[in-house]
């Protein structure tokens, strides 16, 4: 059996690093067979700042591109949002992003890539648990957090992890097998 993975980028500034750093967790991912991955821009997405009148609870949604996230999401077994920090915050788009729907989310694992200067972006990652944990996902303690990230940028743009990086990549990954394979297991039973 394959686990739908939906690996989400936050960051869509111009100029951003979040696809570098994307793109090289990806073919670690890879990888790993038991997923099947599709790779999720936020900024190619572009969600208006939520917009929808209905608690999304209710799953009465309104707008063409409310209609399509919530399929998108609805799909997946589980879930990597790779994070820049913002101002010691997670950038706003994930919590728009995540604000949008509410049983597309529950019952799912979420793992994180976190970076940025000495932090490695951990308090963007300690700032997505909230709504994460509200919206009845399980966030993994096993993360990816790269600190001065910069520094593994090579001159083509290319991201050029250490071992160590790799080796908690892989870590995350079998964890989000488990997870993934036990909560879709407890939201099937659930339909019985
Ligand atoms: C608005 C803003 C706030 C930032 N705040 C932090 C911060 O709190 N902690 C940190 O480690 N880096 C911070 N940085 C630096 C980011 O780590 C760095 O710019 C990174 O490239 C951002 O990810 P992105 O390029 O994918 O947007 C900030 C950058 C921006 C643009």
């Amino acid at each position: 059996m394959k686990y739908k993975l939906k690996v989400i980028i936050g960051s869509t500034r111009p100029s951003r690093k979040g696809p570098i750093v994307a793109e090289w967790f990806l073919k670690i991912a890879q990888q790993h067979s038991d997923f099947e991955i599709e790779l999720l821009d936020l900024k190619e997405i572009d969600l208006p700042l939520m917009n929808e009148p209905n608690h999304p609870s209710m799953r009465q949604y309104t707008n063409e591109h409310t209609k399509k996230w919530s399929k998108t999401i609805d799909e997946g077994d589980a879930f990597v949002f790779v994070t820049p920090e913002y101002n010691y915050c997670a950038p706003a788009t994930f919590k728009n992003a995540m604000d949008y729907l509410f049983q597309e989310w529950q019952e799912k694992p979420v793992g994180f890539v976190s970076y940025g200067g000495l932090s490695g972006g951990t308090r963007a990652v300690q700032d997505l648990k909230a709504p994460i944990t509200t919206l009845g996902m399980m966030p993994l303690p096993q993360a990816v957090n790269i600190p001065f990230f910069t520094n593994f940028i090579n001159e083509d743009s290319v991201f050029e992890a250490k071992e160590s990086l790799e080796k908690s990549a892989n870590v995350m990954l079998n964890k989000l097998t488990d997870w993934a394979k036990a909560l879709k297991e407890m939201r099937e039973n659930a339909k019985k």
